[in-house]
């Protein structure tokens, strides 16, 4: 066996489950003092899904690794963890993550859930990249799945027209990368993370189990993410750039967390990116928080819009604040 440090997480495989039921603009606007126009212009959302009682975190989670797992051609017995960014879980415990294990018939992988709301994915594509290469385990699925629609206030306009629910995954393996093939050769390159505690109460859910009010619902200062938003996502871009001696020239595809057009065309001005080379799914999707990076993966990579060889730069912002980036080589 090769070294650790030859090691690299290479993603093999993707997969999504969206619910069935699909809400437009114009329908939300029958329940919701708004209107598709003021949604379409603030946010460029033209519709989400929202999930059936039984459509869970778990349930879709479970859809949308099978799925990934199949693009992998990798047997669920022989995964070693997953790992599931979610801040709407079916349980406090257990895990999101052992229900999902359970489902698939995982049985040899362990697993937890992450809690960094919207950067959820992105942070567990670090965890998984830091356990691969140390050689803990030689394939994880790390999968983004929310239900926005149970934790949403629709007595608050300013917030309810912007989420969605869904699920998406990816799977990471473990692959030795000869040492003159570690520019050229597919894998993650790097993953940047950050938070800043400090800002907590921009964007919050308001309720949880460890509380006596059990009531939860979405809180936002919409203004303040998005004045923060542009600025932390560009500068977490550009820190993957340079620890990576590139620009954004080279960039083949930014896969950005799908929160608000506004902010993604922000970002990606300030990267001097053409807007074919941004990924955008928020007008079907609305924001589907942790799972909005791999459904957006997904939708370009069965596309054939990222293909392989591609250098993808994803970035999410979200509660915490948290944020970070990962850069992958497909
Ligand atoms: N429909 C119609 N009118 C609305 C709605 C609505 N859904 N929501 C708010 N308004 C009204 C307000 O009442 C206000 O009216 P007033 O001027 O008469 O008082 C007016 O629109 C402007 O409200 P603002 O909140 O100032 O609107 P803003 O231009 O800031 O847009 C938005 C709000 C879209 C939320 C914006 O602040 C934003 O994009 N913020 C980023 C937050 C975000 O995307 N968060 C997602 C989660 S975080 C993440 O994932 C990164």
């Amino acid at each position: 066996m090769s070294e650790p440090s030859s090691r690299r997480a290479v993603l093999t495989g993707t997969g999504i489950y969206l619910p069935e039921k699909i809400v437009t603009n114009a329908e939300l606007a029958e329940r919701v003092d708004t209107s598709d126009e003021w949604i379409t212009e603030r946010t460029g959302i033209k519709q989400r899904h929202f999930a059936a009682p039984h459509e869970t975190a778990s349930f879709m989670g479970a859809a949308a690794g099978r799925a990934a797992l199949e693009a992998a051609g990798l047997a669920p017995e022989a995964l070693g963890a997953i790992i599931v960014g979610t801040s709407t879980p079916d349980n406090a415990f257990p895990s999101t993550a052992v229900h999902i294990q359970a489902a698939l018939g995982a049985n040899k992988a362990f697993g937890f859930d992450l809690a960094a709301a919207c950067s959820g994915f992105i942070y567990g594509i670090s965890v998984a990249d830091a356990m691969l290469r140390a050689g803990q385990v030689d394939s994880v699925l790390v999968i983004g799945s929310e239900v926005y629609s149970r934790i949403l206030n629709f007595e608050d306009r300013g917030t309810c027209v912007l989420f969605g629910d869904g699920a998406g995954a990816v799977v990471l393996q473990a692959r030795d990368v000869a040492p003159e093939d570690t520019k050229s050769g597919a894998g993650v390159l790097s993953t940047h993370l950050h938070a800043d505690g400090r800002l907590a109460d921009i964007l919050y859910v308001d309720g949880a189990t460890g509380r006596r009010d059990m009531s939860a619902h979405l809180v936002m200062n919409g203004r303040e993410v998005f004045r923060h938003a542009v600025s932390l996502l560009a500068g977490a871009v550009t820190e993957a750039l340079t620890a990576n001696g590139l620009t954004a020239a080279d960039i083949d595809f930014l896969v950005p967390h799908q929160a608000n057009k506004r902010i993604i065309d922000g970002v990606g001005k300030k990267l001097g990116l053409a807007p074919e080379r941004v990924v955008v799914t928020v007008d079907k999707h609305a924001n589907t928080s942790a799972a909005s990076i791999p459904l957006a993966l997904h939708e370009a990579i069965t596309d054939g819009r990222i293909k392989p060889g591609h250098l993808v730069l994803l970035e999410a912002l979200g509660g915490g604040l948290t944020w970070g980036s990962a850069l992958i080589r497909l």
